[in-house]
């Protein structure tokens, strides 16, 4: 559906956790399906792939858990699936129940879990970026050489949390390093997005609010080095369209009364690892201090100074579509209101919730979506004989790696130079 309508890409959230914070049990994440259960996306992407052509993919996977050396490799084994369409959401995590099951006693603080993913990060640029030169696979049937060993490089990793002294398991995929997608936005996690992200996923309640985060995030970039616009900002937003006004208006308000609230209450208690039925459901909640999902908190005190929102208010705000911010209306409207986002939040792509799947999606394309082509605010459909693109040309056009500046492009100077191991 989503290939048909000429969308650009689907992104896909992950957790190796359950939410169990909520009432001390995972009961009402269980019973409203929230978040739960959870298939491996990595997984359902290779068979996307093999029945698309254009639609690029986003997935989230945690730097936190799984050894570089592995991910290296699944990462590359699906940008040669997708022919270049894949992107990394990379993540620290913020489960309890992730860290129990996968044999810690209990989770890093946030600060080590950057500390980790920065490491992490060196690993596995060097595996994808500095480990096979550009023409070290030669498959000559007249020397019978698959690889040329001399142009395969041992990456020599010894650091603080990880030691990786072979090479890359897989030959060199269109894009090399898949396009890194980041969306923490902890002071912490916005240093680490202002290093390595290529796209940021941002989320607020108000158009101020993101306009605030996209600028704070384009300095982290400068300040890593970087061009600020080297960076794309995605916000998350729900569109509920139907033909009028009014009959999306009514739609949005059935999805406020039949929201599971406790369903709700329970990943936001994950997300943020606080108890939220601790809390008075009318008494607003102040900024606290959280070892999960700092950003999750700050989103309804600090990133929104001008009010005080109640745990009422909160689960309300995220019944429709989770933590973006609606947009209710007609056709005419929608469009109206996406421009306003992409003129004052200063952001470069929406990545679109909604309130079910796929009908959210059939609204949004049989709906809005020819009106915002008419309105010129979204790109035509890829013909069909249209050859595709990687996800990072579509970004970046005409960029196939890393941009200059990016730290993935410090370690291709060996197979640039072709100097021997
Ligand atoms: C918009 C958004 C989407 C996120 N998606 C995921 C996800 O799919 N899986 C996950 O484990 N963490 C996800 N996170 C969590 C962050 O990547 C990060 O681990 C967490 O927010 C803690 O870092 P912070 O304190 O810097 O925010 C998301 C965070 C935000 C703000």
């Amino acid at each position: 559906m989503l290939e048909k309508a000429g969308f650009d890409g689907i992104f896909f959230a992950d957790n190796l956790g359950y939410h169990d914070v909520f009432r001390g049990n995972g009961d009402a994440a269980l019973r409203d399906a929230a978040q739960f259960p959870i298939n491996d996306p990595t997984v359902l992407i290779s068979g996307m792939a093999a029945v698309t052509k254009h639609l690029t993919f986003g997935v989230t996977c945690s730097a936190t858990y799984e050894p570089p050396y592995l991910l290296a490799r699944k990462f590359t084994t699906l940008d040669h699936l997708t022919s270049g369409r894949v992107g990394w959401n990379i993540v620290t995590s913020y489960s309890e129940a992730a860290a129990r099951n996968l044999g810690k006693q209990q989770q890093l603080t946030p600060e080590e879990r950057y500390d980790l993913a920065d490491e992490y990060m060196d690993v596995v640029y060097k595996l994808w970026e500095g480990s096979f030169e550009e023409d070290a696979v030669v498959r000559d049937t007249e020397s019978a050489t698959y690889v040329d060993p001399n142009k395969v490089h041992p990456i020599n990793h010894a650091g603080t949390h990880f030691s990786v002294p072979g090479f890359h398991l897989c030959e060199p995929s269109p894009q090399r390093t898949p396009v890194l997608f980041q969306a923490g936005s902890s002071s912490r996690g916005m240093a680490f997005g202002g290093k390595h992200a290529e796209a940021v996923f941002i989320q607020s309640t108000s158009v101020e609010g993101a306009k605030r985060t996209g600028a704070k995030l384009r300095q982290a970039v400068t300040e890593a080095g970087r061009d600020p616009q080297d960076v794309r900002i995605v916000i998350l937003l729900t569109v509920v369209v139907a033909p009028t006004d009014e009959e999306a208006q009514a739609k949005y308000q059935k999805a406020v009364e039949t929201a599971p609230i406790d369903g709700i209450l329970a990943r936001f208690s994950g997300w943020t690892g606080i108890d939220m039925s601790e809390y008075e459901l009318d008494i607003p909640l102040r900024s606290v201090g959280t070892k999960a999902g700092q950003s999750m908190v700050d989103m309804f005190s600090k990133a929104d100074p001008d009010r005080d929102w109640t745990p009422r208010q909160i689960a309300e705000f995220l019944a429709v579509g989770g933590t973006g911010s609606s947009i209710v209306g007609s056709p005419e409207t929608v469009a109206s209101e996406l421009r306003r986002w992409r003129d004052e939040a200063d952001v470069d792509g929406v990545n679109l919730s909604y309130i079910t799947k796929p009908g959210g999606w059939e609204d949004f394309i049989e709906l809005a979506l020819p009106e915002l082509r008419a309105q010129g605010l979204v790109a035509q459909a890829p013909t069909e004989d249209q050859e595709p693109v990687t996800l990072r040309e579509k970004l970046f056009p005409g960029h196939k790696y890393a941009l200059e500046a990016h730290p993935a492009a410090q370690y291709r100077a060996r197979r640039l130079s072709g100097a021997s191991r």
